[in-house]
């Protein structure tokens, strides 16, 4: 527990000199006192890197980045660059992505519970896919397409009834599921043959997606048997080919020295190869097209968090909580899951970490704790920078303004340049929608 940090929980690109830490050939202590804290810094080349496996492993065409996992003008731009698609969950996000001039028919257009107007939106701006997710769905496209709006090319949602093994919260593929249709009752295959059979829409294919941050690359084969198989009965009933498979996203990251996640590589062997058992098992022949949709495996290690330590607290025989200036607003994570963290200071980053203190937020929760028990160099002190890896994904993306604490700056740094991507949130953006009356 007492090393400097693992190097592998930072971008590839961190290098240690003089025992001060740079990501992107940035100095980070220098980035906290240029931008101010707290900051979320991405590594530009790591993410084009990573999406740049994905592409390799799976083939052009065949990805969609999650942009619930981090999204802004700029990344949907950089995932645009890298050839990929993007899947987009809500109208907000549908609107970053056209905002950035995102190719419309390379969007992916999610949601459990998709409104009129954000349909309408969808099909407007010629999105590529819309991933449906309910019978009322159905209805809705239809009555857009009867209006005069082209028809989309649709998936259909399945959930599986397969366990991910992860945190129940973020787990989305077992039959009780508020997302898809269940593969029990035929529901699924009514489904698939209704869209197939509609003229208000193109069906494509299946989607499933069993959860997040998933290690146990076994479920993957599991969920694949189940859905090759409805694609074989779906082919049956309706003579329709399903040309596309999508398998959600979900590889789990490192977060903690020692966590040892499978690798985009290892990840995409598993489920390629357990994608062609199962193709060949249900006959489907030609196979369809295998597409995946991954978010916190591109974005969670090519992002960390800088804070500044505002104060110390020593509580003899119990415990020492070392307050940052951010917390569960711009990483809700160890509050809504558990998640743990690790913390190391970036101008001393060599140095060993005996002490465990308990990192804390400033907000008015005594549950705003960011890492529990970490282990932090013995001389950390008031005013020292204080960074926490992996937080690419699911932090900004899910941040709010508890408190009223305006939410932080994004920076991706690259070839030692840093650029804001995101500007920090003034005070008066946190009253700009408040009445004033
Ligand atoms: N596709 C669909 C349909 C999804 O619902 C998700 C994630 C993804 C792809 C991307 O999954 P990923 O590769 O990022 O695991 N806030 C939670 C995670 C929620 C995941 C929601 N859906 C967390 O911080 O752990």
């Amino acid at each position: 527990m007492s090393s400097p940090i693992d190097l592998a929980l930072l971008p590839r690109s961190a290098t240690v000199a003089g025992g001060r830490m740079a990501v992107g050939g940035c100095d980070l202590e220098q980035l906290a006192d240029r931008f101010g804290t707290p900051l979320v810094v991405y590594d530009e080349s790591e993410l084009r890197s990573r999406c740049g496996e994905y592409r390799a492993a799976f083939g052009d065409g065949n990805v969609a980045f999650a942009g619930k996992a981090f999204l802004c003008i700029a990344m949907a731009r950089l995932v645009a660059d890298e050839g990929l698609h993007l899947d987009v969950a809500t109208g907000g996000e549908l609107h970053t992505a056209t905002r950035a001039g995102f190719p419309p028919e390379r969007l992916v257009f999610h949601g459990n519970n998709k409104s009129e107007d954000e349909l309408r939106g969808a099909l407007e701006a010629g999105v590529g896919r819309v991933v449906v997710d309910s019978f009322d769905e159905l209805d809705r496209i239809e009555a857009l397409v009867d209006d005069g709006l082209d028809a989309p090319g649709v998936l259909v949602r399945v959930t599986p009834g397969v366990e991910a093994h992860t945190h129940e919260y973020i787990e989305t593929g077992t039959e009780d599921s508020k997302f898809g249709f269940g593969v029990g009752a035929d529901v699924a295959l009514d489904a698939a043959v209704r869209a197939s059979e509609s003229a208000a829409m193109r069906f494509l294919g299946l989607h499933s997606h069993i959860g997040s941050q998933v290690w146990n690359l076994t479920s993957y084969a599991r969920a694949l048997d189940v859905v090759t198989n409805l694609a074989s009965r779906v082919g049956e009933r309706t003579g329709a080919t399903v040309g596309e498979l999508n398998v959600g996203g979900g590889l789990g990251i490192a977060y903690h020295a020692g966590d040892a996640a499978p690798t985009i590589g290892e990840f995409a062997a598993a489920v390629r190869d357990a994608f062609a058992r199962s193709c060949r098992a249900a006959r489907l022949d030609p196979a369809p097209r295998l597409m995946v949709e991954p978010g916190r495996s591109i974005a969670g290690p090519a992002g960390l968090t800088l804070y500044r330590v505002g104060t110390i607290k020593h509580i003899p025989d119990v415990r020492t909580y070392v307050a940052v200036d951010g917390g569960m607003s711009d990483n809700p994570r160890p509050v809504m899951y558990g998640a743990r963290y690790e913390a190391f200071v970036p101008a001393r980053a060599e140095a060993p970490r005996p002490f465990v203190a308990t990192v804390a937020g400033k907000h008015c929760e005594q549950g705003d704790l960011l890492v529990r028990d970490a282990a932090l160099p013995e001389d950390v002190e008031v005013g020292d920078v204080l960074a926490i890896p992996s937080t690419g994904a699911y932090g900004y993306s899910m941040a709010s303004n508890y408190n009223r604490l305006p939410r932080p700056a994004v920076v991706f740094v690259r070839d030692g340049e840093a650029r804001v991507v995101v500007r920090r949130e003034s005070l008066d953006d946190v009253v700009r929608l408040d009445e004033a009356g």
